[in-house]
């Protein structure tokens, strides 16, 4: 009897919570990480958080999310070669097409946005790892992002090392993925530079444990932003 009488209140409580959060405005969340950081499985948790909260939301990624953006995500990966303002450039091209044409009008429409890889990614990739100038890439983010910032990034960090291992098991690897070590090992001192200039929105996950450990990680983050958000 009283075991019902603790499910029934359970699930009462959980209702509540779920329609105070699809009373919140639509949030937008993004994944980050090196190569071999295991976005995929993260991808997944998230959405199986959003789905216990019962909102609303897509899924899309970076470079892409857009039919022209796709084709530019093309050029970005499968080029033989790229100058490395041309990447940086065209990696700016395919996110205004994604953010005027499907970030904001989900937003606008109360439809969270998941993206795989957002601007955090243009500083570690293409700061960091080509060397361009920081400047640079702010100028381009307050042209084409704006005030589209994302409200929370889950950053999965991984020891180069085992990133490159972990990568090393799929069988093509794009333009990208074909750099060397030293190259990731940049990435991740760029993207720890984001971490640490933006600690309210950018949550580290240690991606170097087992797959259940980094799961317990995101799905307490994501309890926290929720927290957050209904305080
Ligand atoms: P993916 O492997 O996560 O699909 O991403 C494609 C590649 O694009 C990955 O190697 C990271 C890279 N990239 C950049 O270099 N700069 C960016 O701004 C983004 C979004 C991705």
């Amino acid at each position: 009897m009283r075991l019902m009488k603790n499910i029934k209140e359970q699930l009462l409580h959980t209702s509540r919570a779920c329609k105070e959060m699809q009373s919140i405005n639509a949030k937008f969340i993004t994944l980050e990480g090196s190569e071999g950081a295991g976005k995929s499985t993260a991808l997944s948790t998230i959405t199986a958080q959003l789905d216990a909260w019962q909102v609303p939301y897509i899924v899309t990624r970076e470079p892409g999310g857009e039919a022209n953006a796709e084709q530019i995500r093309s050029l970005l990966l499968h080029s033989d070669h790229l100058a490395a303002k041309t990447e940086l450039l065209l990696m700016f091209a395919a996110r205004n097409e994604h953010v005027v044409k499907v970030i904001r009008p989900a937003l606008a429409a109360g439809t969270w946005v998941v993206s795989d890889r957002f601007v955090d990614a243009s500083y570690a990739y293409q700061g960091l790892g080509r060397g361009l100038d920081w400047k640079t890439i702010e100028f381009l983010e307050e042209l084409v992002v704006g005030g589209t910032k994302p409200d929370l990034t889950l950053l999965l960090e991984v020891d180069p090392q085992t990133g490159l291992n972990r990568a090393a098991d799929r069988s093509q690897k794009d333009r990208i993925e074909q750099e060397d070590a030293a190259f990731f090992e940049n990435i991740c001192r760029g993207y720890q530079l984001r971490a640490k200039a933006e600690p309210n929105r950018i949550k580290s996950i240690n991606a170097n444990l087992s797959i259940a450990e980094v799961k317990q990680q995101i799905i307490a983050q994501m309890d926290g932003f929720k927290e957050l958000l209904l305080s």
